[in-house]
C-alpha cells in the first residue's frame, strides 16, 4: 500500500468511497472521508471515517505506524461521515486525550454517548505540542454543524479544515495538482453551493478572521475530496467569491412542465433574455437533479421558476427543488416566475411568495396562461423575458431594484 504523504511524517490515511451517489438529497459521484496522521513524540490521528470504512482506515494507519501508538485523536466535526469509526477506532488506540470544541463535546456524548472517553475540549487558539510539533484549534461554529473547527499544524504550515474547501469527488490521486482541473473546480463550486450556500456569512467571516491571523498556509486539508497542496488560493478566491454571493450576469430558466404548455413559455421567456444579450440556461427539473440546478444558482444572476399548475398547487419537483433551494438561501438575484394551468392556476403565487420570502428581487408579477398558448400569448412570454434581461442589466450596473410584489 503506497505511503500517501503530505509533509514529512504527515499521511492521508482515509477512505475513498466510490459507491455513495446521494449524500442527504445531494446527488454525487462518491466522495473520500479524508483522515490524517501525524508521527510525532504524540502520535495524533486527525479525524475519522464513515463507519463502514473504519477497516480501510485502520489498514492505512497499520501501513504507517500500529494504531495502538495513537496518542491523541483530533475530531473537527462530529457528522457520522467522520466520527461513524469513533467507536471502533477509540476501542483500538485507547488515546490518551480526544480533543474536540466546546460543542463537539456535547455533539459527541449525544451520538455515541460514552461519557468515559478521555475527552479533552479546546478553546479557540489553544496550542497542543506535538513534540517537534504545534497544533492549534480555531473554532468554526455553523461551518457546517455547530461543533465544526479548523486544526492548524504550525511548523508544516497545514490547515486541517474539517468539511470547508472540500469535494464530494471519488479520484485515485489525492492532491489538487494530480486531478482534472474542471472536474475538481466544478465539483467544489457543486459542493459549496449543496452544503455551504446558507453560511456564506459565516464563511465571509471566517476568511477574515484567518486573513487577519495572518495564518501561513501551505496546505488546506479538508475531509473530504483532494488536498490543496499546490493551489489553495484557488479555493480561497473561489469563497470569498461565492460568500458574497457574486452573480455571473447569467439568468436561468428552471421549470416543469405537464402538457409542453409551460415549456413553451419558458423557450419563449428565454427568446426575451436573447434579445437583450443576456445568457441564459434552461433548466428541466424532469432530466436535470436539484443538486444541479442548485449549482447553475450559485453563480447566477437571475432565477426565472416555472411550473404548470396541478392540485392547486406547483407541480412536485418544482416544490422539492423550492424547499431545497430555500433552504440553502442564495441572495443577491433577479427573478420572475410564469406557468400554465387549467381552471385554478395557483403555482405562479406560490413560486412568488417563496422567493419573496428568500429575498430574491421579484421584477415582474409573474405571468399565467390557461391551457395551451397562441402565438401572441407567446409573444407576452417573450416581452417577461425582455423585461428580466433590462432589469438585470440595470441591476449588474449597480441600480437599486425593487420588488414589484
Ligand atoms: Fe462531511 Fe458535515 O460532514
Amino acid at each position: 500500500m503506497k505511503k500517501i504523504e503530505l509533509a514529512e511524517n504527515v499521511y492521508w490515511v482515509g477512505a475513498v468511497d466510490w459507491v455513495t451517489r446521494d449524500f442527504h438529497g445531494y446527488s454525487i459521484n462518491g466522495t473520500t472521508y479524508n483522515a490524517y496522521l501525524i508521527i510525532d513524540e504524540k502520535i495524533t490521528l486527525i479525524d475519522t471515517v464513515k463507519k463502514p470504512y473504519t477497516s480501510e482506515l485502520l489498514h492505512r494507519i497499520r501501513n504507517i505506524i500500529d494504531p495502538a501508538k495513537i496518542d491523541y485523536l483530533v475530531v473537527n466535526h462530529v457528522e457520522m461521515d467522520h466520527s461513524g469509526a469513533l467507536p471502533e477506532i477509540i476501542e483500538a488506540i485507547k488515546p490518551e486525550k480526544v480533543f474536540c470544541s466546546k460543542m463537539g463535546h456535547k455533539a459527541l456524548l449525544q451520538h455515541f454517548h460514552r461519557p468515559d472517553w478521555p475527552y479533552h475540549v479546546v478553546t479557540p487558539g489553544e496550542e497542543v505540542s506535538l513534540g517537534k510539533r504545534t497544533l492549534s484549534f480555531l473554532e468554526t461554529r455553523m461551518l457546517h454543524w455547530p461543533d465544526s473547527m479548523f486544526t492548524y499544524l504550525k511548523e508544516d504550515e497545514i490547515l486541517f479544515t474539517s468539511d470547508a474547501f472540500g469535494e464530494h469527488l471519488a479520484t485515485s490521486e489525492r492532491f489538487d495538482d494530480e486531478v482534472n482541473q474542471d472536474v475538481l473546480m466544478h465539483e467544489a463550486t457543486k459542493y459549496y453551493a449543496n452544503i455551504l450556500t446558507l453560511y456564506s456569512p459565516l464563511v465571509k467571516k471566517l476568511l477574515a478572521k484567518v486573513q487577519e491571523m495572518q495564518l501561513p498556509i501551505k496546505m488546506l486539508a479538508p475531509d473530504h475530496g483532494v488536498v490543496w497542496r499546490s493551489n489553495p488560493s484557488k479555493i480561497i478566491e473561489a469563497y470569498s467569491r461565492w460568500c458574497v454571493n457574486q452573480g455571473n450576469g447569467r439568468a436561468l430558466v428552471i421549470y416543469d412542465t405537464m402538457w409542453e404548455s409551460t415549456k413553451m413559455m419558458a423557450k419563449a421567456i428565454a427568446e426575451g433574455l436573447h434579445e437583450q444579450g443576456i445568457e441564459y440556461k434552461m433548466l428541466d427539473l424532469q432530466v436535470n437533479h436539484r443538486s444541479d440546478v442548485m449549482t447553475d444558482v450559485l453563480e447566477a444572476s437571475a432565477v426565472i421558476l416555472g411550473s404548470s399548475t396541478l392540485n392547486n398547487g406547483m407541480l412536485p419537483r418544482m416544490a422539492d427543488f423550492l424547499m431545497y433551494m430555500r433552504g440553502l438561501r442564495p441572495t443577491n438575484k433577479i427573478g420572475a416566475c410564469f406557468g400554465s394551468y387549467g381552471w385554478s392556476g395557483e403555482a405562479v403565487k406560490m413560486m412568488n411568495e417563496t422567493l419573496k420570502e428568500m429575498n430574491i428581487i421579484l421584477c415582474h408579477e409573474g405571468l399565467k396562461m390557461q391551457y395551451v398558448p397562441e402565438h401572441a400569448q407567446l409573444g407576452t412570454c417573450v416581452e417577461l423575458g425582455r423585461t428580466v434581461g433590462k432589469t438585470l442589466k440595470a441591476f449588474l450596473a449597480g441600480e437599486k431594484i425593487e420588488s414589484v410584489i
